[in-house]
């Protein structure tokens, strides 16, 4: 059986190492295919392949079409919008995530954003500081949750809203559950963003949304960038100078935010929020576990499609 590590944005080289030791030591044949750029180079690798193991890497319906062995597909993450899971399923294959394994990577790069904000990016004038402020989390899953217990750290006063965790979650970590995504965004100074991409989250957090969050309004968005209306959270940044957008996710490349608002707006280069030598060993090496798991015992913990 083989195994592809299919990463554009490839792991650290010793989680690379602990995935092959795994795989390897089950028996079966690790291939690995880094920063192949052209999808085509990764049409041409999967065609041989009984398992793969992505990042963000995008598994549709063509790749799926030239990969006649394959059997499971492991996002090695959490958020697997990137894969079409309807075709997976009509091509017979197993799509599993591997939940909180790098969610402690992205809730301190979240925290680490909010500091740069609040010190007005580093620049040299004198900014504000993370403890009694407001902190509103989106969506209270393992990210929302690491975000908490480090904000708790800087003193800072922390609300959630998320409509499928109980508000007893929440009070057990000391947040205060609120209502409506409406009243977290009208509360809260800092917002930080950890919705999944979905159909119903597309674009959702807009100007309506938005405009009501206090002065020196500051959101973090190391979720997914098509969740964000764009469009409208340029207009409401053109009219308060006091709003801040912080993100991991570079927006779309005919974006306009670093050219109007070079001391409001930060991306990195790269969506990077997962991007540690540990996170992608415990991602990394969990997808491995969970594929051997898959092929050897037919596990399937963490499926995604049915
Ligand atoms: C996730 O969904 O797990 C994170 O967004 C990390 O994604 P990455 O593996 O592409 O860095």
């Amino acid at each position: 059986m083989k195994v592809l590590v299919a990463t554009d944005k490839p792991f650290a080289k010793v989680a690379v190492d602990g995935i092959r030791e795994v795989i390897e030591g089950a028996g079966f044949e690790l291939a690995l295919l880094e920063k192949y750029g052209d999808k085509a180079n990764l049409l041409a690798a999967v065609a041989d392949t009984d398992a793969i193991i992505i990042r963000s890497d995008v598994i549709d319906a063509e790749v799926l079409d030239a990969a006649k062995q394959l059997k499971i597909v492991v996002r090695a993450g959490a958020g697997y919008d990137n894969v079409d899971l309807a075709a997976a399923t009509v091509h017979g294959v197993c799509v599993m995530n591997t939940p909180g394994q790098n969610s402690n990577a992205v809730a301190e790069l979240a925290l680490g954003m909010m500091v740069y904000a609040v010190r007005n990016l580093y620049n040299g004038t004198s900014g504000g500081e993370l403890k009694g402020k407001k902190l509103g989390i989106h969506a209270y899953g393992n990210v929302g949750r690491n975000v908490a217990r480090i904000a708790k750290g800087f003193g800072m006063d922390i609300y959630a809203y998320d409509a499928y965790c109980p508000d007893e979650t929440m009070t057990a970590d000391d947040v205060t559950p609120v209502a409506s995504a409406k009243e977290l965004y009208e509360q809260c100074q800092i917002v930080s963003l950890h919705i999944p991409a979905t159909p119903e989250t597309k674009e959702s957090i807009n100007y309506a949304l938005l405009k009501d969050m206090p002065k020196g309004a500051v959101l973090v968005n190391t979720a997914r960038k098509e969740v964000i209306n764009e469009a409208e959270l340029i207009q409401l940044m053109e009219e308060r100078t006091d709003f801040k957008y912080m993100t991991d996710i570079m927006p779309a490349a005919n974006s306009k935010f670093l050219e109007l608002f070079p001391e409001r707006y930060f991306s990195t280069p790269k969506k990077m929020g997962a991007q540690t030598a540990e996170a992608n060993i415990n991602a990394g090496i969990a997808a491995a576990h969970q594929i051997v798991g898959f092929l050897k015992e037919g596990c399937e913990r963490f499926r995604v499609n049915v």
